[in-house]
C-alpha cells in the first residue's frame, strides 16, 4: 500500500500527502501527460508549473523498439530526464480509441515494472458511456480478471485499480467494491473522456459518486482523462485527489486558451485574460502562432485552479468555488445540481464546522451543511410558549417576554434559537437579502419539521411570517401545528 495521509478535507475533497518511489507529492494533483515521441514542454520543466507527478503510455514505449530499450535499459525516470514519480498507463485508450492494441495485460504489466513505474496500470477495458449493459458487464468481467492478474503479476511497483461500467451507476458500485476487495495503492475511475468531451458533467458526478462510496475512504483516487480545470472544483469536491491531461498540449493543438471556467479560441482574443507569464510577456498575435506558448499558458491556468481549490479546501469553502464556478455553464451547473442531490453523503464526509456559510444561489439551499441542520432540529427541547417568527429583528418583538422560546427564521436553514444567533452555522450565515424560492422553501420545511417534531409535546407554537412569506403553500400547512399571523 501506498503510504496516503489526509490533512485536510472539506466535503468529500481531500488534501493528502501521497508516498511514491520518488518522494512525495500532495494532492490533489494533475499530472501532465507526457508523451514520450514529442516532449515539446519537458518532463523536467513541468516543475516549474507547479507539477508534483507525471503520467506516461507505457504502450506508446513499448511498440517503440528504440525507446523500449532505452527504458528498459535505463528506466522510466531516465528515459523522460526527470526524477519526479511517473505514473504509468497501459494503453487501454489507446484500445479504446484506435481497438488496435497488440499487447497483452501481463505483458504491459511486466513491462511497467522492468522501467520502474511509481504506478503501474493494467489493461483496463474502457466501456464507452450509453453502451448496451450486456457490453458493459461482459467488458467489466474482462477488465475483473485482469485486475486479479495484475494482482498477481506486480509485487513490487504501487499498482492502480480501475472501476469502469460505463454509465450504470449498479456497475460502477460493483466494479468499485471489487476493485476494493483486491486492494490497489490508487483507485482509478475510468471511461469518462467522452462525457467530459461532450460537458456531460450530472452523469460524471454520478459516476464518481457511484466508485468513491464504494471505494476505502483512506486511499488516493484517479479521475482518468479529466485535465480540463473547469472540472477540478467539482470532481476534488466529490473525493478525486488525482487527475491527468493532455488537454494543455490537445486544446494548444487546437489553438484553444483554457481558463479556469471553460476554453477560447485563440483566434478570437483581443486581449490575454491572465497573469500567467507567458500572458504577461508576450501578445496575443504571439500566443496566436505559437502551440508552445499556447501550452504553456494552459499548463500555468491549470496549476493555478488546482492551487485555488487547495486553498479552499483549506478555508472549507470548497462547495463556494463550486458554485462560483459552475455558474459559468450551464452544463457545469447540472453538475453542481447533480451534486447537492448527494449532500446526505457528501454531509457525512464533510467537517463539522467551517467559515461563515454563504448564501450564493438556489443550489445553495441543499448543501450539506443545511441538510445537516435540517437532520439536528429534533435537538431541540421545547415546552410553553414558542414564537418562530421571520423577522430577524429581535428588538422588534415586543411580546418576547411572553414566550419561553423564540426562534428566527433564517433561510435556507430555517428556525434557530435567538441564543444561536452568533453561532455557526445558522447564525453566522450570510445571505443576501433578497433569498430566491428554494432557500425559503427550505427553510419553511424546516419550520414545519420542527412543528411535527413537537406536535406531542405541550407546547404552544405561534408563526408569524412578513410579506415575501406571504405566497409559500407550507404557510398553510404550518397552519395545523401553530397559529399564524403576518407581521409587517
Ligand atoms: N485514460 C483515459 N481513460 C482511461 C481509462 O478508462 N483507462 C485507462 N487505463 N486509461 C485511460
Ligand atoms: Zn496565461
Amino acid at each position: 500500500m501506498l503510504e496516503f495521509e489526509i490533512r485536510h478535507k472539506d466535503l468529500m475533497g481531500r488534501i493528502g500527502k501521497l508516498r511514491t518511489p520518488h518522494g512525495s507529492i500532495e494532492t490533489p494533483t494533475i499530472m501532465p501527460v507526457i508523451n514520450p515521441n514529442l516532449m515539446s514542454i519537458g518532463a523536467k520543466d513541468m516543475k516549474m508549473y507547479g507539477a508534483e507527478m507525471l503520467i506516461t503510455n507505457a504502450y506508446i514505449i513499448y511498440r517503440k523498439a528504440d525507446l523500449r530499450e532505452a527504458a528498459v535499459k535505463n528506466g522510466i525516470h531516465s528515459l523522460l530526464r526527470c526524477e519526479m514519480p511517473i505514473m504509468t498507463d497501459s494503453g487501454s485508450y489507446q484500445l479504446y480509441e484506435y481497438k488496435d492494441v497488440e499487447v497483452g495485460n501481463s505483458e504491459i504489466l511486466n513491462f511497467q515494472q522492468s522501467i520502474g513505474s511509481d504506478v503501474c496500470v493494467p489493461l483496463d477495458i474502457p466501456t464507452p458511456p450509453y453502451a448496451k449493459i450486456e457490453r458493459a458487464r461482459d467488458d467489466l468481467e474482462v477488465t475483473m480478471r485482469r485486475m486479479q492478474e495484475a494482482r498477481r503479476i506486480v509485487r513490487n511497483n504501487p499498482l492502480a485499480g480501475v472501476v469502469q461500467g460505463s454509465t450504470f451507476v449498479d456497475l460502477r458500485a460493483e466494479s468499485a467494491k471489487r476493485v476494493a476487495a483486491l486492494g490497489f495503492d490508487v483507485y482509478a475511475i475510468g471511461g469518462v473522456v467522452p462525457l467530459l468531451a461532450s460537458y456531460t458533467f450530472d452523469k460524471l458526478v454520478d459516476i464518481i459518486v457511484a466508485s468513491k462510496r464504494n471505494l476505502p475512504q483512506n486511499a488516493p483516487v484517479h479521475l482518468f482523462g479529466a485535465g480540463h480545470p473547469m472540472i477540478f472544483p467539482l470532481a476534488v469536491a466529490l473525493g478525486c485527489d488525482l487527475f491527468d491531461s493532455a488537454a494543455y498540449a490537445l486544446y494548444a493543438k487546437g489553438k484553444r486558451y483554457i481558463t479556469s471556467d471553460g476554453t477560447r479560441k485563440v483566434e478570437d482574443l483581443q486581449y490575454l485574460p491572465c497573469a500567467c507569464p507567458v500572458c504577461s510577456s508576450y501578445s496575443v498575435k504571439e500566443l496566436k502562432e505559437d502551440v508552445d506558448l499556447l501550452a504553456a499558458h494552459n499548463l500555468w491556468v491549470t496549476f493555478e485552479e488546482m492551487r485555488i481549490v487547495k486553498q479552499s479546501i483549506v478555508e472549507r469553502n470548497l462547495w463556494e468555488l463550486c458554485e462560483r464556478r459552475c455558474r459559468a455553464y450551464p452544463a457545469l451547473l447540472n453538475g453542481l445540481k447533480q451534486m447537492a442531490k448527494y449532500s446526505a453523503l457528501i454531509e457525512r464526509y464533510d467537517p463539522g464546522t467551517k467559515h461563515p456559510f454563504f448564501y450564493l444561489g438556489e443550489s445553495s439551499a441543499y448543501r450539506p451543511e443545511v441538510l445537516r441542520y435540517s437532520n439536528r432540529l429534533d435537538r431541540f427541547t421545547l415546552s410553553g410558549n414558542v414564537l418562530i417568527t421571520t423577522n430577524l429583528k429581535e428588538t422588534d418583538i415586543t411580546e418576547e417576554e411572553q414566550f419561553d422560546h423564540v426562534f428566527f427564521v433564517k433561510p435556507p436553514f430555517g428556525p434557530y434559537p435567538a441564543e444561536l444567533s452568533e453561532s455557526y452555522p445558522v447564525g453566522q450565515a450570510e445571505i443576501p437579502a433578497e433569498v430566491d424560492n428554494e432557500a425559503r422553501t427550505v427553510a419553511l420545511q424546516n419550520v414545519l419539521k420542527l412543528l411535527e417534531l413537537n406536535k406531542n409535546r405541550n407546547v404552544k407554537f405561534v408563526f408569524r411570517y412578513d410579506r415575501c412569506w406571504e405566497d409559500y403553500p407550507l404557510v398553510e400547512e404550518i397552519k395545523r401545528y401553530a397559529e399564524v399571523g403576518r407581521e409587517d
